[in-house]
C-alpha cells in the first residue's frame, strides 16, 4: 500500500514537472507573438550582440583582402552562420537567424539597377537570372517618377521572387564631379531630383513588400580612398546639397532602412555620427526603421552603435563577441542597446522570412524585361539633333555602317554591387538588325574579330569589383570608312564607357575622348559627309564625358546611358521615332573639365588624399554655371525631342494659408510628332543668388496639336534656406523670383511672389 501511494506521488511529481517544463518552453516570448518588448528582455547579451551584426563575414567572391580598410580581423575570424549565405547565393549579406526566439535571418542584396544574386548554383541547372534596368542616371534622366516607381515595382518583384527581404538600394548621393566611379549608380547633381526618384523607387519596391535602403548616407561622391576619407564641407552645402535628398527621400517614402556612407564627414566617420544618425536622420527626417553600415565601413564598433548604428555589415564573429562583452561590462549601455534591437526588430516583423513567405525563384522576366525597355525608351537624352538627322526614315535608308565597340557590345550598366547577372543584353547592332536596318556582313566580322583580339590583348581584369578594362577603339583606316560611306546609307557610331566601385574615372581618355575615338568620329563625319550622308553618335556611358570638341561633327547625338538589358531594342524604336527621346539631362556637360566647380579639389588616387575638400560649398552642379554665368555644353534639365511645345496661360497663385505656390501652365504640342516635355519650376531665394530646380512635372504623351493643363506646386517650405548661424531651416522674408522653365537656362516665363 506504502509503495503503491510513493508510486502515485512520484508519478504526479513527475508530470507536474513536465507540465512545468512544457509551459516554460511556450512561455519563451515569441516575435510575433509576443510584444518586441518582451522578446527583448529574455534575450542574453550574446543574442543581442548577433542582431546588431550580420551573419555573413564570407567575402564576396572577388573582395581582395583588407577590403575593410579599418583592419584585418575580418580575415581571420571563421564564418558565423555561413550557412545562411546559401539561402540565396550571390546576395550581399544576411542578419542573424535567432530561431529560439523566432527571429528568422533576412537576405539582403544589391542593388540600384536590379537584383544582384547569383545565376548559377551548384545544386540545380535552373538559373536565377535578374533583369538588368537602365542605371539610375538614366531612370532619373526619365524625370518621371511613374517610371521610377514602375521600374521599383518590378524590381521589388522579383526580390521577393528570390527570397531577399532589403534590397539595397536606391543609392543616393550627389554626382559632385564627373569623375565620380559611381555616379552611374545616383541619380542626379540634384537633391530634389535624387530624393523625388528615390522616394519613388522606394515606394514602387517595397509595393511587394520587401525593404529597401537608401544609401550611401552622406556625402559618399569619390570612390578614391573611399573607406577613410573625410569630407570637409560646410554645414549649408551639407544640408541644402548632401542631405536634402535623404530628407526628400524620407519625407515621401517610408524606407525599412538606410545604408550609411563608407566616408567621414568633418572628421567622423558618418557610421559613427550621431548627429546624422540620431539627429538629422531620425529627429528631424523622421526615420523610424534601420540604419546599417556599408559593408567593412567605419572603425570603432561600439561607437558605431553607440552614434545609433543598428547592424554591422557584413558581420564577424569578432564584433559579435566585442559586443556581448561590452554589453555584459556596461561599456554598451544596454538601453541604446535595447531601442537598437526594437528597430531592428520592426523591420523583421514586416520581411517576407518573418510572414513565411513560400517565394517561387521564378519572378516574370519576360514582363520585367518590357518595364526595363520602357524606362530605357524615357531616359534617352537627345543632345542634338541638326536638320532633323533623326528619326531615321527607314523607307530612304537601311543600309548602316555600325561602328564602335559599343555598338556591338552594348553596355547595359557599371561594375561592382550596382551589376546585375541578367540573362542577356541586347546590343544597338542586335536592336538594329531586329529593327530591320542591314549592316554589311563583312563590317560585323571585323569588328567582332577586332573585339575578340583587343579583349585578349587586356586579358582578365584583377578582381570581380573591379571596374572592366576600357578596350581601344580600332583605329579605322579613313579609306576603310570612305568606303564605307559609299556603301551605307547613315553612319552610327557608339562611344561607350564603363566605370564601378572602388576608382574614380580618369580625366584622359574616360572624361575626355582618346585619340583613337576622337579620330574616329572626325574621319567618320568626314567620310559620310563627303558623301552626303549622316553620322549619328550613340553615348553608352555611366557618366558625364567631354563633347565640345566634337559634338559639331555628328549631326545627331543620342545619350542612350547604360540602358539595362533592352539597350538595343530602345535604341532602335527611338532611331525609328517610334517613340520620340523625352529625356532630359540631370547634370550638366561642362565644355571643359575645369569648368566643374570641384575640378581642382576632386580627390586625385596619386595623391594618397586623407580628405577631400568641398569648399566650392553649395556652387554644385548648375547652381555654380549659373550663378557664375558659365556656359555648359549642355545645361541641367537640357533634351531634345523630335516635336516642339508652346507654352502659354502660365499662371502663379500663392496660398499662404495652405504654405503652397500652385503654378498653372499649358503645355500644347505644335510639333508633327507625338511627344513628352518636362516642366521645371526653378526659384531664386532672396538668399541665394541662383535658380534652384523646386518641383518638376512631366506631360503625358501629346499628339501634335494637343494640349494640356499641368499645375505643379511648390511647398512654401521647400523654399527655406539652411542657415548655419541659426542651425537650421529658415524662410527668408522678400521677394522670391518662381521661373518655369524646360532647362535651367530655358526660361519660359518668370513671376515674382513675396513671401
Ligand atoms: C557598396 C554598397 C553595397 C555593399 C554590398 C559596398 O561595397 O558600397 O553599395 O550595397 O557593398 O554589396
Amino acid at each position: 500500500m506504502r509503495t503503491k501511494k510513493r508510486g502515485f506521488y512520484f508519478r504526479v511529481i513527475a508530470l507536474s514537472l513536465i507540465l512545468i517544463q512544457c509551459r516554460n518552453s511556450d512561455t519563451v516570448p515569441q516575435l510575433g507573438k509576443n510584444s518586441i518588448k518582451e522578446v527583448i528582455a529574455v534575450m542574453t547579451p550574446q543574442e543581442k550582440a548577433m542582431l546588431l551584426v550580420g551573419a555573413d563575414p564570407g567575402f564576396p567572391r572577388g573582395y581582395p583582402s583588407g577590403f575593410g580598410g579599418a583592419d584585418t580581423l575580418f580575415d581571420s575570424q571563421p564564418p558565423v552562420v555561413g550557412a545562411t549565405r546559401k539561402v540565396v547565393p550571390g546576395a550581399a549579406g544576411n542578419t542573424h537567424a535567432i530561431p529560439r526566439l523566432g527571429i528568422p535571418s533576412l537576405v539582403l542584396a544589391d542593388g540600384p539597377a536590379g537584383v544582384r544574386i547569383d545565376p548559377n548554383r551548384q545544386d540545380t541547372n535552373i538559373t536565377f537570372y535578374a533583369t538588368a534596368f537602365p542605371i539610375e542616371t538614366m531612370l532619373a534622366s526619365t524625370w518621371d517618377t511613374t517610371v521610377v516607381s514602375d521600374v521599383g515595382k518590378a524590381m521589388g518583384n522579383e526580390a521577393l521572387e528570390y527570397g531577399v527581404d532589403i534590397l539595397l538600394a536606391p543609392a543616393l548621393n550627389i554626382h559632385r564631379n564627373p569623375l565620380g566611379g559611381r555616379n552611374f549608380e545616383y541619380y542626379s547633381e540634384d537633391p530634389l531630383v535624387s530624393g523625388l526618384m528615390a522616394a519613388a523607387f522606394v515606394n514602387g519596391v517595397q509595393s511587394n513588400g520587401v525593404g529597401t535602403s537608401l544609401k550611401h548616407y552622406a556625402a559618399n561622391n569619390n570612390e578614391t580612398n573611399r573607406m577613410n576619407i573625410d569630407v570637409q564641407v560646410d554645414q549649408k552645402a551639407l544640408h541644402e546639397i548632401y542631405l536634402k535628398g535623404f530628407g526628400l527621400a524620407l519625407a515621401y517614402s517610408k524606407p525599412w532602412t538606410v545604408m550609411s556612407a563608407y566616408n567621414k564627414i568633418n572628421g567622423t566617420y558618418c557610421s559613427e555620427n550621431s548627429y546624422l544618425l540620431r539627429q538629422v536622420l531620425r529627429d528631424e527626417f523622421g526615420f523610424n526603421g534601420a540604419t546599417m553600415t556599408d559593408w567593412f565601413g567605419g572603425r570603432n564598433y561600439l561607437n558605431q552603435i553607440k552614434a545609433g548604428t543598428n547592424i554591422l555589415m557584413p558581420g564577424s564573429s569578432y564584433i559579435v563577441a566585442q559586443f556581448a562583452e561590452a554589453i555584459k561590462n556596461g561599456d554598451l549601455d544596454e538601453k541604446v542597446v535595447n531601442k537598437a534591437i526594437e528597430e531592428i526588430l520592426s523591420v523583421v516583423m514586416k520581411s517576407p522570412k518573418f510572414k513565411d513567405y513560400k517565394y517561387s525563384n521564378t519572378p516574370d522576366l519576360e514582363l520585367h524585361s518590357v518595364v526595363s525597355k520602357d524606362a530605357a525608351i524615357e531616359g534617352a537624352v537627345l543632345l542634338e539633333n541638326r536638320k532633323n538627322t533623326l528619326p531615321i526614315d527607314k523607307t530612304g535608308l537601311h543600309k548602316v555602317a555600325l561602328f564602335g565597340i559599343g555598338s556591338y557590345e552594348t553596355i547595359p550598366g557599371g561594375t561592382g554591387s550596382g551589376s546585375v547577372n541578367s540573362a542577356y543584353s541586347i546590343s544597338v547592332l542586335q536592336g538594329l538588325q531586329k529593327a530591320g536596318f542591314t549592316i554589311p556582313e563583312k563590317l560585323i566580322q571585323e569588328n567582332i574579330k577586332y573585339i575578340q583580339e583587343a579583349k585578349k590583348k587586356a586579358g582578365q581584369k584583377d578582381w570581380y569589383f573591379a571596374p572592366d578594362i576600357r578596350l581601344e577603339e580600332k583605329a579605322w583606316k579613313l579609306a576603310y570608312l570612305e568606303q564605307s560611306a559609299s556603301e551605307c546609307d547613315i553612319a552610327i557610331l557608339t562611344l561607350r564607357r564603363t566605370s564601378g566601385e572602388f576608382s574614380d574615372r580618369a580625366l584622359k581618355n574616360d572624361f575626355e575622348l582618346s585619340d583613337t575615338e576622337k579620330d574616329l568620329v572626325k574621319n567618320l563625319s568626314s567620310s559620310f559627309h563627303k558623301a552626303g550622308k549622316k553620322l549619328v553618335v550613340l553615348l553608352n556611358i555611366g557618366g558625364v564625358i567631354e563633347t565640345t570638341s566634337w559634338n559639331q561633327n555628328a549631326d545627331a547625338i543620342l545619350n542612350i546611358w547604360q540602358p539595362g538589358q533592352e539597350g538595343g531594342n530602345a535604341v532602335a524604336d527611338l532611331l525609328l521615332g517610334k517613340a520620340d527621346p523625352s529625356g532630359k539631362l540631370t547634370m550638366t556637360f561642362p565644355k571643359k573639365y575645369t569648368d566643374v566647380p570641384s575640378a581642382a579639389l576632386f580627390p586625385n588616387p596619386k595623391d594618397n588624399p586623407q580628405s577631400a575638400i568641398y569648399s566650392e560649398g553649395t556652387y554644385v552642379g548648375y547652381r555654380n554655371y549659373l550663378a557664375k554665368n558659365i556656359e555648359p555644353q549642355y545645361e541641367f534639365g537640357y533634351g531634345l525631342s523630335y516635336t516642339h511645345f508652346n507654352f502659354s496661360d502660365f499662371k502663379l497663385v500663392a496660398d499662404h494659408s495652405k504654405g503652397i505656390i500652385s503654378v498653372a501652365a499649358k503645355v500644347t504640342n505644335v510639333g508633327n510628332f507625338s511627344g513628352k516635355e518636362v516642366l521645371q519650376l526653378y526659384v531664386k531665394t532672396p538668399q541665394n543668388k541662383y535658380l534652384e530646380l523646386k518641383a518638376f512635372k512631366k506631360t503625358r504623351l501629346l499628339k501634335p496639336g494637343e494640349a494640356v493643363l499641368m499645375e505643379i506646386s511648390i511647398n512654401i517650405n521647400d523654399l527655406r534656406d539652411f542657415n548655419p548661424h541659426a542651425g537650421g531651416w529658415v524662410l527668408v522674408n522678400g521677394n522670391y523670383e518662381i521661373n518655369l522653365g524646360t532647362s535651367c537656362k530655358n526660361i519660359i516665363d518668370t513671376k515674382e511672389v513675396e513671401l
